[in-house]
């Protein structure tokens, strides 16, 4: 990982926050297994205050100007061109070798995700998805902090929801005693529609942002809204929506648990797997990714 100050990598790694998502919403296939209680006891303790500085962090630096900042740095694409395969291998440079439970890299997770999907039979568009909805983590390699990159994002420019977590933190963002951004409906209509609304900046907006011309509407809404737990999870915002978001919700829904529970030890094999990726990846998207 890039080396940086305390304040750009309070986690050891960005795995942290995903396991902290598993404490959070465990697997209800799972909850029941003795074992599975343990490991988490074990690594609960020093890992929740890695957590909870991040989340300090990101709740008090993601002000609604932050986030213009970041789109117009980071939604021209002006950085780098890749091709998927290389892209990955960027993305894979994010290991982190000081924590000893961290074994599989970002690929990995990528495709543990997508082929738990292909494995229940979901269209093909919906298989890439999962194999590219966290390729927007390389805005780490760009150097920025881990609080910009991951973590649960949440509508800015208007006042945050207490169904966010950590929600106490809010109270060290300018924008929560700011009048134009801290009464419910802040800049935005009631129910104009979550496109009309600006996220807190990280990997969600940033891969949306990447494919939103290559993938149908429901996959785009699994790319930009999957950390949005305060949404797809805590029914918060109903305010902001409209019916297309409605209608989308239960595509982010179904998505969801791929991504947070088909998590193994295992690593998939990649080199078996390839050739129908290669396809995949060739049927949608563009022989290069501007990033
Ligand atoms: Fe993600
Ligand atoms: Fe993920």
């Amino acid at each position: 990982m890039t080396k940086n100050s305390f304040e750009a990598v309070p986690l050891k790694n960005l795995d942290e926050w995903e396991d902290d998502l598993l404490r959070r919403y465990p697997d209800p296939d799972s909850i029941a297994t003795a074992k599975k209680t343990d490991e988490y006891r074990n690594y609960e303790e020093p890992a929740r205050d890695t957590v909870k500085e991040f989340y300090r962090l990101n709740h008090k630096y993601q002000t609604y100007e932050f986030v213009q900042t970041k789109r117009k740095e980071f939604l021209a694409f002006d950085k780098k061109e890749m091709t998927v395969w290389d892209a990955f291998d960027f993305l894979n440079q994010l290991v982190d070798d000081s924590d000893p439970d961290t074994d599989l890299d970002q690929l990995q997770h990528l495709l543990q995700t997508s082929e738990a999907i292909r494995k229940d039979g979901h269209p093909d568009w919906m298989v890439l998805t999962g194999l590219m909805h966290d390729m927007g983590k390389v805005l780490c390699l760009f150097g920025e902090p881990q609080w910009a990159v991951v973590g649960d994002t949440f509508p800015v420019g208007c006042a945050y929801s207490d169904k966010i977590v950590y929600a106490e933190y809010f109270k060290d963002n300018p924008d929560y005693s700011n009048k134009l951004f801290n009464t419910e409906y802040g800049v935005y209509e009631p129910g104009c529609g979550l496109r009309k609304v600006d996220m807190s900046w990280g990997h969600d907006e940033y891969i949306y942002q990447m494919l939103k011309d290559y993938l149908p509407e429901p996959g785009l809404y699994m790319l930009r809204y999957h950390s949005f737990y305060a949404w797809h999870r805590e029914g918060a915002y109903e305010h902001l929506l409209d019916d297309h978001d409605r209608e989308m919700l239960k595509w982010v829904k179904l998505f969801n648990p791929y991504d947070l529970y088909s998590k193994s030890p295992e690593p998939p094999d990649w080199t078996k797997l390839k050739p129908y990726y290669q396809e995949l990846v060739a049927k949608y998207l563009p022989a290069k990714l501007k990033f």
